[in-house]
């Protein structure tokens, strides 16, 4: 299997985007909760390159992406890492781990966030180095394009999200420190 950032010439991204376009809507189908996406933010997602795409020889086979959630007061970049998505079919085949251990190593001086309420994405980010955090650790000024501020956001006692409307369930918030 080989990991591309999503930028690399020589592959049709518009058809890769065209793919997980349909991964995530089969996924959120099938009732996962997955940020809502379309083929022209995964297409621009891919042409930043800063996504995690994996090949199986010519078939993708699972996506992950960052988005820049902002600049904290101490100059700290902040990115959101989410939408990792594995197609029905190949789940459980360490997939997801190259995903989430490959953002993490090309990303060594940002702060990474991500938050779900998937147990395996849970899983997966905290074997990549990320903590689980309480959502307050998040600054106010990164806050807004997370969930954190969303109108179902009820905060828990242990470090999460508890609100049982939309999203449903427990929601945790993991962060990756820059790397020293
Ligand atoms: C989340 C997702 C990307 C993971 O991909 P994957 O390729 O199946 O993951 P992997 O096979 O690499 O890893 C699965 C890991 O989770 C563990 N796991 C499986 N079920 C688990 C559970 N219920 N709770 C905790 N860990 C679990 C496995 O033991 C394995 O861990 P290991 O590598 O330490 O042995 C995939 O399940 C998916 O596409 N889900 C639907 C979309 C979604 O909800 N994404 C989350 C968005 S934030």
């Amino acid at each position: 299997m080989k990991t591309y950032k999503g930028n690399e010439r020589g592959i049709d991204w518009d058809l890769v985007a065209q793919i997980i376009c349909d991964w995530i809507a089969d996924s959120v189908k099938a009732g996962d909760a997955l940020l809502p996406q379309n083929l022209g933010t995964i297409k621009a997602q891919l042409e930043r390159g800063e996504c995690a795409v994996v090949f199986d020889g010519k078939q993708v086979v699972g996506y992950l992406t960052t988005y820049l959630l902002g600049t904290d007061s101490h100059g700290r970049a902040w990115y959101e890492v989410g939408t990792g998505i594995v197609p029905v079919e190949r789940r459980g085949q360490g997939i997801g781990a190259i995903l989430y251990k490959y953002i993490a190593k090309r990303h060594p001086k940002e702060t990474l966030v991500c938050t779900t309420k998937n147990p395996v994405a849970l899983h997966l980010s905290v074997s990549a180095g990320f903590e689980i955090r309480p959502f307050s650790d998040v600054p106010t000024e990164i806050r807004q394009g997370l969930c954190y501020s969303a109108p179902c956001f009820i905060a828990g006692e242990n470090n999460c999200c508890v609100s049982q409307q939309e999203l449903g369930g427990t929601c945790y918030a993991r962060i990756r420190l820059p790397l020293k």
